[in-house]
């Protein structure tokens, strides 16, 4: 049961009556009272009224049937406290549940969720890695809640780099997999001729035509290509902990074949401008600095298809075929305005009916310690392999480390930067994936020494009716996470909730109470093991049961 959303559904009659409108109690938690309705306030101009009044009368008609003590306090806050009741009968629901009170969506969606889409014969980078991080979060979360979800793995695996790729790959020998263990090398390697050599530049731009053309040996070659990159990516999901497998790739080529065909619908539709040659299509509200059209380019002038082109026609199929009532892209927010344009042209398009949405879930860029986009010291891009190395190098166990980086990652907005900073990243105080991770171990070790089961859950002390509140947070900390794709949100709770039993730990002794306050205390530690447990499986991060 959502305390909140309860007490909301009690009072929302009694806003109405006093309104003469449906108003929204908007009941919150609060420092001040277990939870706090601030509308009184926000209504007092419309009425006419003092706040205070406002709220007295909205007391006066509330019926509460002994769920909560209403008070009005301070300028006209209502202050509401859960009796004593409510709480235990809602912890003991919670704790007889395997889900922890948060049902299963009424209301199931197929999200299809687009995650990670790192480039062929390239190594991942940071900007991969928190796509890969917050977007498996946000599928454990979705899917948990009942949705329907279809990871895709958009990999940029077509285009022209993959002319040179091939033609390098044949030099070599042709063998991808003896050719290239180390992916950056290999295509270093590639783009160093193509740079410098006459003879190869010109093979390579050949090579690009007969890939697309279909010939086979090219085909075959590109694929191998392929595979290598992907066994490689699968190693690093695997290391992650993250939910993409090899059924989850579906790249930039499998859209190939229907490129003409958007251009076509598009064409047909009246959406597409020639603009020096290339098949531009100007959607509504984009435009450039000085206020001219910003073009979203369908067909370059040489006729090749890009970046724009894929995305449209995987939107189409995505909403189309694979019957998507809501589409996310997890990709960073440096690409927010080619996905805005591009959600535009497909709603102009009509592949976008309405009840479908597109969202564009994007993030901000991890920085180093000079506060600076994070580099090498050579100045190049950061492996991704090495950061995981390196924080897992410096955890005791690779479950920590893994846990740290990807905590590190979900527990701050996402569209915020951050410092990747291994030590803050790992130490046991703070909001960290090590703090929270030893707070469930902890609770696991007293249930070692206890020897005997949780009981029944009464909650008499301040600490322990904390505690319990803060449990009872979980279905809208979950629900909030997962309806605005906002990880952190799960994560702050979670945070909040081992503080909040760190305090009840101090101060209400476990082992050493009598037996029936020791087994009602154990109740609350099991359920909060159990919450964090589950929050943190949500957000992809272990909880191991000793550190
Ligand atoms: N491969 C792209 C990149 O590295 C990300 C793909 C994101 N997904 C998409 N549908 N465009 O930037």
């Amino acid at each position: 049961m959502n305390l909140e959303s309860l007490l909301q559904d009690r009072l929302a009659p009694a806003f109405e009556a006093v309104a003469g409108r449906p108003v929204d109690p908007a009941v919150r938690s609060s420092p001040h009272a277990d939870f706090q309705s601030g509308v009184a306030l926000a209504l007092a101009r419309e009425l006419g009224r003092p706040p205070r009044e406002i709220a007295a009368d909205v007391r006066a008609k509330s019926d509460l049937d002994g769920l909560a003590e209403i008070e009005v306090s301070g300028p006209g806050f209502l202050n509401l406290t859960v009796s004593d009741n409510l709480l235990t009968a809602s912890l003991h629901e919670m704790a007889a549940d395997e889900r922890l009170g948060v049902p299963v969506t009424a209301t199931p969606e197929r999200v299809v969720l687009d995650y990670s889409g790192p480039n062929v014969a390239k190594e991942m980078h940071v900007g991969h890695l928190r796509s890969t991080i917050i977007g498996d979060a946000l599928a454990r979360m979705l899917e948990w809640l009942g949705h329907d979800v279809v990871r895709v793995n958009h990999l940029g695996d077509w285009g022209t780099p993959f002319g040179m790729l091939v033609e390098h790959l044949l030099d070599l020998g042709g063998d991808a997999e003896h050719s290239i263990s180390d992916l950056t090398a290999f295509y270093q390697a590639a783009r160093v001729k193509f740079d410098t050599d006459d003879d190869f530049r010109t093979r390579a731009r050949l090579r690009v035509v007969a890939l697309q053309s279909g010939d086979p040996r090219s085909r075959e070659l590109w694929r191998k290509l392929v595979a290598q990159s992907e066994r490689y990516f699968l190693d690093v999901y695997h290391r992650l902990d993250v939910t993409l497998g090899p059924e989850d790739f579906a790249g930039e080529s499998r859209y190939q074949d229907d490129l003409d065909g958007v251009v076509a619908a598009l064409t047909e539709q009246g959406l597409l401008t020639e603009s020096d040659g290339a098949l531009c299509a100007f959607p509504d509200g984009f435009t450039g600095r000085d206020g001219v059209p910003l073009p979203l380019i369908v067909r370059k002038a040489d006729g090749g298809y890009g970046y724009a082109a894929t995305d449209l026609a995987a939107l189409r199929y995505r909403a189309g075929e694979l019957g998507g009532q809501r589409l996310l892209y997890v990709v960073g927010s440096p690409q927010q305005v080619h996905f805005a344009m591009v959600f535009a042209v497909a709603r102009a398009a009509g592949w976008l009916p309405a009840g479908v949405t597109a969202e564009h879930i994007g993030f901000g860029s991890i920085l180093g310690a000079d506060g600076k986009m994070l580099k090498t010291r050579a100045g190049g891009t950061v492996k991704l392999a090495e950061l995981l190395d390196e924080a897992v190098e410096r955890a005791s166990a690779p479950e920590i480390g893994i846990g740290a980086i990807k905590y590190a990652d979900l527990s701050g907005d996402r569209r915020g930067d951050y410092v990747f900073d291994v030590d803050r990243m790992l130490a046991s105080t703070g909001n960290t994936g090590p703090y929270l991770q030893m707070a469930y171990a902890r609770i696991r070790s007293i249930f070692r020494k206890a020897g005997t089961e949780p009981g029944p859950m009464t909650v008499t002390e301040p600490a322990e009716r904390a505690l319990a509140l803060a449990l009872l947070g979980f279905e809208a900390a979950v629900t909030a996470a997962a309806g605005s794709a906002e990880p952190h949100r799960l994560a702050v709770y979670l945070h909040d909730l081992a503080q909040a039993f760190s305090v009840f730990y101090e101060r209400c002794p476990v082992l050493r109470a009598e037996p029936d306050v020791r087994a009602s205390r154990l109740g609350l530690a099991d359920l909060t093991a159990r919450t964090l447990r589950t929050g943190l499986f949500l957000l992809g991060i272990g909880a191991p049961d000793e550190i």
